[in-house]
């Protein structure tokens, strides 16, 4: 198969590219390179097509759908904190972004996609834990927002133009090329503090917990909703909360490092609380996590320790 990843060259898109081409499918990566970065496909960038172009732009757009079968859609604005603070530029990225991407999509000959959602932030702060696909979609971020109303626009377009999709709702992934300097992705913004001798920041007294799903399984989730036929929405976490004082005590396990621990006041837009049942996945994609938190941790920190030689 051609496949279009759309956002190939940031963290999740480079494992998913990885994986494709080890099933030898043919690849063409689209990203504008505004958070996704080089070195993340540089192990395989010659067994690919690159477009470096904008998800809004339609011109860039066509010609990266060119001869492609099926699209997994990634390219975003992934940042809650960023969301917060420039919701226009969320939702031109996230909603004009995928809105662009299914008008190309109609003149193709496309026959699938695969959209990354959120599972993180569109449930808001659920009243069950962990939350179902069922549970009630209230997210409390223009980036929850932006990510619904992409679900929503999909699913219309499915309803009236009959475009075959699958959603994926990911808890908080983690792993390697995950960016230390990033907003979004704690564990890696972790490693790379304690790696410098910085304090690691926690805002809220630490109680707040997180679905912590490593990056192989969600490359993995999509890969096998792309082989379903299932038109439906599917969460991916492992169902397991875990707080930020026992994110830390995994990370100084890991590492063998004490970390020192800095509070800060709780950020506008961050849920307290959320873990996902991926139930629905297992039944119908016969998927489960692979990866547990210590394992995936320390396969991070090496990878991380591996980058600063270099
Ligand atoms: N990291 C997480 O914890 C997490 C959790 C749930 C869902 N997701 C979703 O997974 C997807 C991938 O996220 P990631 O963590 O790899 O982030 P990332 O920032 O590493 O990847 C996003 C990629 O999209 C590209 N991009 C951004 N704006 C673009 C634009 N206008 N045109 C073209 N390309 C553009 C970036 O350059 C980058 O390569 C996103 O859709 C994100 O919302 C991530």
């Amino acid at each position: 198969m051609k496949y279009l990843v759309t956002g190939g060259a940031g963290f999740v898109g480079s494992h998913l590219i990885e994986s494709l081409l080890a099933e030898n499918h043919e690849v063409v990566c689209l990203d504008n390179f505004s958070t996704g970065k080089e070195t993340n496909i540089e192990g395989f960038k010659e067994n690919i097509t690159i477009i470096n172009g904008d998800i809004r732009d339609p011109n860039k757009v066509r010609v990266a759908l060119k001869d492609v079968e099926a699209v997994y859609h990634l390219a975003a604005q992934i940042s809650v904190a960023r969301s917060v603070r420039e919701p226009i530029f969320d939702a031109s990225v996230n909603i004009e972004g995928i809105i662009n991407l299914l008008e190309s999509i109609l003149t193709s000959d496309i026959n699938r996609l695969i959209f990354v959602s959120t599972g993180g932030a569109i449930y808001g702060e659920p009243l069950q834990i962990p939350a179902t696909e069922i549970t009630e979609e209230k997210p409390i971020s223009p980036y929850g927002i932006s990510k619904l109303t992409s679900e929503i626009y999909l699913q219309w377009y499915h309803k009236i133009h009959g475009i075959s999709y699958s959603i994926i709702r990911p808890a908080n992934i983690y792993g390697p090329r995950q960016d230390p300097l990033g907003e979004a992705g704690v564990i890696s913004i972790f490693l790379g503090n304690i790696y410098s001798n910085q304090p690691v920041t926690i805002y809220g007294d630490g109680t707040d917990t997180r679905d912590y799903i490593f990056v192989k399984d969600i490359a993995n989730i999509c890969m096998k909703a792309m082989e379903s036929s299932y038109c439906n929405t599917y969460n991916a976490g492992t169902g397991i909360e875990t707080n930020l004082l026992d994110l830390v005590k995994v990370i100084e396990e890991a590492t063998g490092q004490k970390a020192e621990k800095e509070f800060k006041p709780p950020r506008p837009g961050d849920v307290k609380h959320i873990a996902l049942d991926s139930s629905k996945a297992l039944d119908d994609f016969k998927w489960k996590p692979q990866n547990d938190l210590l394992s995936g941790v320390r396969t991070t920190w090496k990878w991380f320790l591996s980058t600063q030689k270099s």
